[in-house]
């Protein structure tokens, strides 16, 4: 017996990309819509008079009237480890990974701790209507396996992976080249394509690995074509100073990672604030792709991401939307999207309402190579979905008197909105998250 649901309300999801083509064509927004999902699987999507004729007898869709059905958020870069120091005080980044971040993420060697926080994390994306992350765990095996196990329980695709560190940084965070290699391929084995699970090869960042971790990390990629890649680059001016001085044979920041084998397909690359044309170019040709940090580069004052320079459309480059907890301040990716509006701003450019939607939703599936499965509304691709809640506060209800346009909703959802504004968030077709729900608003897969 196969599993028939559908939702019902007004409905957006990004179709195209609007860094490439006009906005108004990217968006297909329907005042009436209707989601029909078949185990788990969008069967078809579309307006509400056109569909309801084909729906089964006695199936009532879920009506959300006065809300906004968008597809689940993807967020591409975020540390789990990290919430317990989200808005630690007063550093940049190589002094905020000392003081903070790294003993943080000692505590992670215990297994409980690492399922007591891989629990909460989950709920915390879910509830800000985020269905998909690329996530740093800690440098142990057990923080990888907690939150794969969380994440199987609601049977989230998420993307992690074990961090890679074999110098400068404390003595209990150490792997080595040889171990760091064992473990992930243990991890690999263990995870990757288990479910909707997806293992991700982590070194931390170039200053916290020797060549030969670098070299082994892309040995890791060769064992399978499907692997993905997450590390730091150009974030911050001290850190790129201290990468020159590492490895001064190469060309650039990019180029130590390039010479690993590690820019490739599948490949994200955290904040890549300070580039010059060469390594836009090489992401470019590579299919490599960057995570836009707004939040987490404005509070460690790393500098202004420019993103459409990293998106001209002589030679795109993929970008996702990162909240980078805990250098970033929130896990929502509405507020996300209101800091990255601020960010082009400062550099004179206007990120209109679709594009950013666009970052959070289809241009994070592509950036992924994941567009043909997640990130849009459209038959085929799992049924992973947010309700938005545009009447969540007093003033997004009396500001959304005033919206004219889908476009206009958007726009306040992304500048007012957070996790306050997530009514419900699927997964695959199950209700995982309901805030209206009575006791307890979440529920594993299997229960939902
Ligand atoms: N560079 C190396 N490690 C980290 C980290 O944990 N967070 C951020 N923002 N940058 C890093
Ligand atoms: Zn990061």
């Amino acid at each position: 017996m196969s599993a028939l649901t559908a939702l019902r309300g007004p409905a957006a999801t990004l179709t195209d990309d609007p860094f490439d083509k006009p906005s108004r064509g990217c968006l297909a927004f329907h005042e009436d819509a209707l989601v029909v999902i078949e185990d788990g699987i969008i069967r078809a999507f579309g307006p509400y008079a056109e569909l309801a004729p084909s729906l089964p007898d006695g199936l009532e869709p879920v009506h959300y009237p006065h809300h906004l059905i968008v597809p689940g958020f993807i967020d591409a870069h975020v540390h789990y480890p990290q919430l317990q120091v989200i808005g630690a005080y007063g550093t940049q980044l190589l002094d905020w990974l000392t003081t903070y971040t790294f003993p943080a993420e000692q505590g992670f060697a215990d297994e409980g701790h690492a399922a007591r926080v891989a629990k909460l994390f989950l709920r915390e994306l879910l509830r800000a209507g985020t269905t998909t992350a690329m996530v740093y765990c800690t440098v142990h095996p057990q923080s990888v396996d907690a939150f794969f196990a969380e994440s199987e329980r609601f049977n989230t695709r998420m993307i992690a992976g074990k961090v890679l560190m074999d110098r400068h940084a404390p003595a209990a965070l150490l792997d080595t080249a040889q171990r760091g290699y064992d473990e992930s391929l243990a991890l690999i084995e263990r995870w990757h394509g288990r479910g909707r699970q997806l293992y991700c090869v982590t070194p931390r960042f170039a200053p916290t690995s020797t060549d030969a971790q670098l070299e082994a990390a892309g040995a890791l990629l060769k064992t399978r074509d499907d692997l993905f890649l997450q590390t730091h680059l150009c974030e911050n001016t001290d850190e790129i100073a201290w990468v020159r001085e590492l490895f001064p044979a190469r060309q650039s920041y990019l180029d130590v990672y390039a010479h690993a084998g590690l820019v490739r397909p599948r490949s994200m690359f955290g904040h890549a604030i300070h580039m010059h044309e060469g390594d836009f170019c090489t992401c470019h040709q590579s299919g490599a792709a960057l995570a836009h940090c707004p939040t987490s580069n404005l509070f460690l004052g790393s500098g202004l991401f420019p993103l459409f320079q990293a998106v001209d459309p002589r030679r795109p480059v993929k970008v996702g939307l990162g909240t980078d907890v805990g250098g970033g301040t929130s896990l929502s990716q509405l507020q996300t999207l209101n800091e990255a509006y601020k960010v082009a701003a400062m550099a004179g450019h206007k990120l209109d309402a679709v594009q950013a939607f666009y970052l959070a939703t289809l241009g994070g599936a592509r950036a992924l190579h994941l567009d043909d499965r997640i990130g849009i509304l459209a038959p085929g691709r799992e049924a992973d979905i947010c309700v938005l809640d545009p009447h969540a506060t007093p003033l997004m209800d009396f500001r959304a008197g005033y919206c004219a346009s889908v476009e206009e909703l958007l726009f306040m959802l992304m500048t007012l909105g957070d996790d306050r504004a997530v009514r419900a968030t699927y997964v695959a077709g199950a209700p995982v998250y309901d805030r209206a729900r009575a006791g307890d608003p979440f529920r594993s897969f299997a229960e939902a």
